[in-house]
């Protein structure tokens, strides 16, 4: 199959693209978070191609992403008020509600569960997109199953090129990383995945306390241990460490540093990320994708400290060989 790369800018393209998706299709489409590989959430039989094309297993539910949270009631039932109050807070955006899913629905999109993660997401191409196809989109993220989560269009197509049928670019995406899933559909309500909306912003809206268990036995594929990995054998170290191995300069190691360090080694890769946690979250996945084109044997990376890097963190842990 030739995947077609579409042009997010051009409202033609946009047109093409939900064309494909109405007729069955699968389109990578840009969102806030990461890319998301996209099927028609109506049409079981296209949802199904999302399986084959990530070579992921079937019983891992989908992320239904609508155009509003008028929508919600279509695709699921016994809806709190706070699942409303939450949209109104934090939609469109990086939160994915799980509620208990509409009966209507295909169990393909759920992988059988009675329950479904639904979101808004923020970004200008999906929203035209779904106002064009006037239908809700289930779409994980982009990559091949454990591969790490694209969040250009180049990365999308080094991953599934020839396995779906379009691309559209819609720019590097900002926030960078998975959304939050909460889980509302029993109580007390749980963080399943955690992400750019913290425990501490969605308590503000909920005026309850929300538990966030970091293991839990929910069929979640990011709550797979060796998830999100870079092909490079990746190490946690402390900051203490990395500038000790830095010091030994091996010749084919790769240092992720959080800020500048002062010891510099000139025969190997040493990237310097941001220290505000949000702006480090946006370049993690690319920096990683980067890295691994240069193929280091070893990539040393500094463990973030302090609880607004949790989100990070669980994301640095699951790509990491030593946890
Ligand atoms: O930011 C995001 O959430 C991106 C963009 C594309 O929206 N999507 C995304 O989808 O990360 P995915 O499939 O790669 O990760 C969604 C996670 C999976 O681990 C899936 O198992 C879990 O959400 N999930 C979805 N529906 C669920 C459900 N009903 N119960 C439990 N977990 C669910
Ligand atoms: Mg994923």
């Amino acid at each position: 199959m030739d995947t077609k790369l579409l042009d997010g800018k051009l409202v033609a393209d946009i047109e093409t693209a939900a064309k494909i998706l109405s007729c069955g299709g699968l389109v990578a489409v840009p969102t806030e978070t990461v890319y998301g590989l996209a099927a028609d959430a109506a049409n079981s039989t296209a949802v199904a191609k999302i399986f084959t094309a990530k070579g992921r297993p079937s019983n891992h539910p989908l992320i239904v992403h609508i155009a509003s949270s008028r929508e919600l009631s279509k695709w699921a039932q016994d809806i709190p008020d706070v699942a409303y109050k939450l949209a109104d807070a934090f939609w469109p955006g990086p939160l994915t509600l799980l509620l208990k899913k509409n009966p209507a629905v295909s169990d393909v999109v759920t992988g059988g569960l009675s329950t479904i993660g639904i979101r808004v997401p923020s970004h200008p191409v999906f929203f035209k997109l779904l106002e064009l196809g006037k239908t809700a989109y289930a779409a994980p993220s982009a990559n091949p199953y454990k591969q790490l989560s694209p969040v250009t269009s180049q990365q999308v197509m080094a991953g599934l090129a020839g396995k779906i049928d379009a691309i559209i670019d819609g720019g590097p995406c900002v926030v960078g990383v998975e959304s939050t899933i909460l889980d509302l559909s029993q109580t007390p309500f749980r963080v399943l995945r955690s992400g750019p909306i913290s425990v501490e912003q969605l308590e503000q809206v909920t005026e309850g306390s929300i538990e966030s268990p970091l293991v839990h036995g929910v069929a979640v594929s990011g709550n797979v241990e060796d998830h999100y990995q870079p092909k490079t054998p990746l190490y946690l170290v402390s900051r203490t460490e990395l500038l000790s191995l830095m010091g030994k300069s091996e010749p084919n190691g790769a240092y992720l540093s959080i800020g500048a360090v002062r010891e510099k080694s000139a025969s190997s890769t040493c990237v310097f990320m941001p220290t505000n946690p949000a702006e480090y979250a946006q370049l993690l996945y690319s920096t990683l994708y980067e890295l691994d084109q240069k193929k280091p044997e070893v990539i040393w990376c500094e463990m973030p400290e302090g609880e607004q890097w949790g989100y990070i963190l669980d994301r640095l842990r699951k790509a990491s060989s030593n946890y």
